[in-house]
């Protein structure tokens, strides 16, 4: 029987190409459609908590926080007009990702970009001018809807530039840009929110303007991918393209592989319905599994919450901030491990070793506050040593995210659909990640006031699921040209079941998997 990886099935057919300057730089500059998301995930958390911010859009709900306090610490925060105007975001990405689908497929990834960037940076204005709730409603959708669009083409445009044996660490630009922009995110709300007049939000919201400039300036100039053009017929472009990119002359076999690809996903009629052929089972586990897991690693209640969590913790207003922003650097950090390492030690070691670490963390940090908080939610007294121990092992369950689930969460599917459902899968990994981002900031308050510390375990609890899922079910991807990717799944020993050699028909069947398709 194969590994429970799969079998080691080596590079196969080796495409000459360099990592060029060119594609480099291409892969930097698209990369940052990231930055959009990263910096909306980064600043709403703050920007909620600044009372100015409350009194003119939510004074209710501004009544509340300052209301007689009550020593449960656990359910201080529970507002839900808040959370929904936060998640709102996610509703509308979720739809707009759908509608991507065909953008990307019929006009090439550069032109969903590029709605991406011109979406946010409307939904960017009208926050940051905005006088009434329904600006500030409108506008988050707006920019709900740029991110859709942008997460939806980045991931794939990135995969599809790349050569293949530098393909996970220049699709974890991506990802990196998103950390990048939480950060900012976190540093701008903690000087923003000094500013003396009160308006210091507007220029949190409104900096969204900045990051959405640079996909939109990007997008124009960047080159289509060889895969997209030849996708629309442009095969004489596309291999001049091909050639450029990789920076080689001999680019015949890579070039016909991508044609053949696009022959067969011409014969496609329905790419939504043809996703429910049993021969991409495997495919649409994964659009599905993957961003569910991702989101339920508990990850956002981190990144949206962190300086709430910290304040539940005992620490004041401005340190709580602070440990947001030391969060947001750890999260920055770890994730450039994980470029260095994702082609050299693998997907699978990246995320069984990040599952376990952050297992282990969140068990520490669940214990640590049941011991001091118990299930009254009064702590009493908190000696500095403690919260600097729940801060020290939040960094390191971040770090854990930050180089397995957090990129990989957007590079394994990018990396596995065939081209025929390619397009349409990733709109999938794309709402799935989106609903489940929304049920989890929506939650988040609530489960904090009932679960009180169990919320800990509730997560390390799907740590456990989604690492077992990964060990015997996610063949390893690394090194494996994107269109030679079904080999993966015809060698694998549970999804060899669902596909048939002459669904595959270039790629020579495992004596293991044939043996285990035999039993
Ligand atoms: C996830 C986000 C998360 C971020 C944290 C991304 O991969 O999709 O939900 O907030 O990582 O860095």
């Amino acid at each position: 029987m194969p590994a429970v990886g799969g079998i080691p099935v080596g590079p196969g057919r080796e495409y000459p190409g360099n990592l060029t300057p060119y594609v480099t730089v291409t892969c930097i500059v698209a990369a940052m459609g990231g930055l959009i998301f990263g910096y909306d995930i980064g600043i709403s958390g703050g920007v909620t908590s600044m009372d100015p911010f409350l009194k003119k859009f939510f004074p209710a709900v501004y009544r509340k926080k300052h209301a007689a306090q009550s020593n449960n610490q656990y359910c201080q925060y529970d507002s839900e007009t808040l959370t929904m105007f936060t998640s709102s975001l996610y509703l509308a990405a979720l739809i707009s990702s759908i509608g991507a689908s065909t953008v990307t497929r019929k006009f090439g990834r550069k032109l969903s970009m590029l709605f991406g960037g011109v979406l946010f940076f409307a939904g960017a204005i009208l926050n940051g001018f905005a006088q009434a709730v329904w600006m500030l409603i409108v506008g988050r959708i707006l920019l709900g809807l740029g991110i859709g669009f942008a997460n939806q083409s980045v991931p794939l445009y990135l995969s599809e530039m790349a050569p293949y044996k530098f393909r996970g660490a220049l699709n974890i630009g991506f990802q990196l840009s998103i950390t990048v922009g939480i950060l900012i995110a976190n540093v701008l709300n903690y000087f923003f929110a000094k500013i003396k007049g009160g308006w210091g939000w507007r220029l949190s919201l409104g900096g969204a303007m900045v990051p959405a400039l640079i996909i939109t300036i990007g997008s124009l100039v960047l080159p289509d991918t060889p895969n997209s053009m030849i996708e629309r017929g442009q095969h004489d472009a596309a291999k001049t393209q091909l050639k450029r990119v990789r920076g080689v002359d001999d680019v015949e076999d890579e070039f016909s592989d991508l044609v053949a690809a696009s022959e067969a996903s011409q014969l496609v009629e329905h790419p939504w319905r043809n996703l429910l052929q049993r021969k991409y089972r495997p495919h649409l586990s994964m659009a599905i599994l993957i961003p569910f897991f991702q989101q339920f690693t508990g990850i956002n209640v981190i990144m949206f919450y962190a300086p709430v969590l910290f304040n539940t913790i005992g620490f004041g207003d401005d340190a709580s901030l602070m440990s947001a922003v030391i969060t947001g650097v750890v999260n920055v950090a770890a994730t450039l491990v994980s470029i260095y390492g994702v082609d050299k030690w693998g997907r699978r070691f990246l995320f069984l070793e990040g599952g376990t670490q952050m297992l282990v963390c969140q068990i520490v940090v669940a214990v640590a506050i049941a011991a001091k908080f118990g299930v009254s939610g009064d702590p009493g007294h908190l000696p500095k040593w403690y919260a600097i121990v729940v801060v020290l092992f939040i960094c390191i369950y971040v770090a854990g995210f930050a180089w397995s689930w957090g990129p990989l969460g957007w590079l394994v599917p990018s990396e596995i659909f065939p081209l025929e459902i390619r397009s349409a899968a990733q709109s999938i990994n794309v709402s799935v990640n989106m609903i489940f981002t929304f049920i989890v900031a929506q939650a988040f308050l609530q489960m904090l006031c009932h679960m009180k510390f169990g919320l800990f375990l509730f997560f390390a609890f799907f740590v456990v699921v989604m690492s077992i899922f990964i060990f015997f079910f996610l063949p390893e991807t690394k090194n494996i040209p994107i269109e030679e990717m079904n080999k993966v799944w015809k060698t694998h020993w549970y999804w060899s079941r669902f596909v048939n050699d002459d669904d595959y028909p270039n790629v020579e069947m495992s004596k293991g998997s044939q043996a285990t398709k035999n039993v």
